[in-house]
Formats: C-alpha cells, structure tokens, sequence
C-alpha cells in the first residue's frame, strides 16, 4: 500500500516537472499544478493559491487558481487562519485535524486536514499553495514534499517572470 502512494507521488512530481518543463507563465503553471494535484491526488479535495497582494499594508493573502469548491476565504490577513501563519512564518503547516486548530478558518464542513507551504522568490514569501482533504492526517512526510515541490516550482517560474 506504501509503496502504491510513494510511486503515485513519484508519477504526479514527474507530471509537475512536464508542466514545468512547458513554455508559459508563472499563472498558467499555478492553474495547472492546482488541477494536476487535485485530479491526481485522491485526498487532496480542495487545492489552491493564496498570493500575496503586492504593496498592500498591511499584507494580505489573495485568492489565485484553485479547484474545488469555492471558500468565502477570498482574502486572509496575516495573523489569521492556517495560510496566515504559513505566510507569516515562512514555514510549511500541516494540520492533522483542522477542528484541534483554533488558528482554523473553516472552508468546508467536510474539510479534516490541511497543508499550506508557502512560495518563496529571492528567499521571501510571495504566496502559498494550500490544501484541504476530507480526511484526517492526509499529508504524510511524501505528500509535504511534493507539495513543498511544488510551490518551488512556482517560485522559480516567478522569480524568472
Ligand atoms: N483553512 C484556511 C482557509 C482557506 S480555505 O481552507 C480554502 C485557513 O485556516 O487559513
């Protein structure tokens, strides 16, 4: 079973290197590898970006590309919720169960776990990629690494744009 999931991650961090490897913008790789991981990855039911708004003060997080239902958390303030404290620390956050987290802004009911992991250009966040999953403790050691690759490729395509 272990090693089914590590040869699906190891499929789906190929496809991001494809998708990578294609010409376009840093938008369009955010709106493909947002669908890549939701279509391939079964637990992530809810995956999307939060960018930071650039000048506004204070800082706040802003909608980008995702797939899932939509969340009435268009814009999150730094110090609030899950992608708050991912943004503000500049380190990755996984929730094994969103509803122990006072930190927790709820997006759907049916939401049990999370990770944000934030996306870094020229060693300052710019935004984050933040998914839910319907079930508790989704995000093992290999999924917080494809995640965490993943927004390094985003970083990159940015710091390139
Ligand atoms: N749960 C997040 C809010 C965003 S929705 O999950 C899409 C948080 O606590 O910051």
């Amino acid at each position: 079973m272990a090693s089914t999931a590590n040869s699906k991650i190891e499929e789906v961090r190929n496809e991001a290197d494809r998708l990578n490897s294609a010409p376009g913008t840093a938008d369009q790789l955010m709106k493909s590898i947002a669908l890549l991981l939701h279509e391939k990855m079964l637990k992530y039911n809810w995956v999307g970006f939060y960018m930071l708004e650039p000048g506004a003060i204070p800082p706040v997080l802003v909608l980008g590309h995702f797939c899932g239902a939509m969340t009435p958390h268009t814009r999150i303030p730094l110090h609030q919720g899950i992608c708050g404290a991912a943004a503000s620390s500049g380190k990755t956050v996984v929730v094994d169960d969103v509803q122990s987290d006072p930190r927790y802004l709820a997006c759907s009911l049916e939401t049990k776990s999370e990770i944000v992991v934030p996306v870094f250009v020229s060693g300052k966040v710019v935004g984050e990629l933040d998914i839910d999953s319907h079930f508790p403790a989704a995000f093992g050691v290999q999924d917080r690494e494809l995640v965490e690759y993943c927004a390094l490729l985003v970083g990159r395509r940015l710091e390139k744009a």
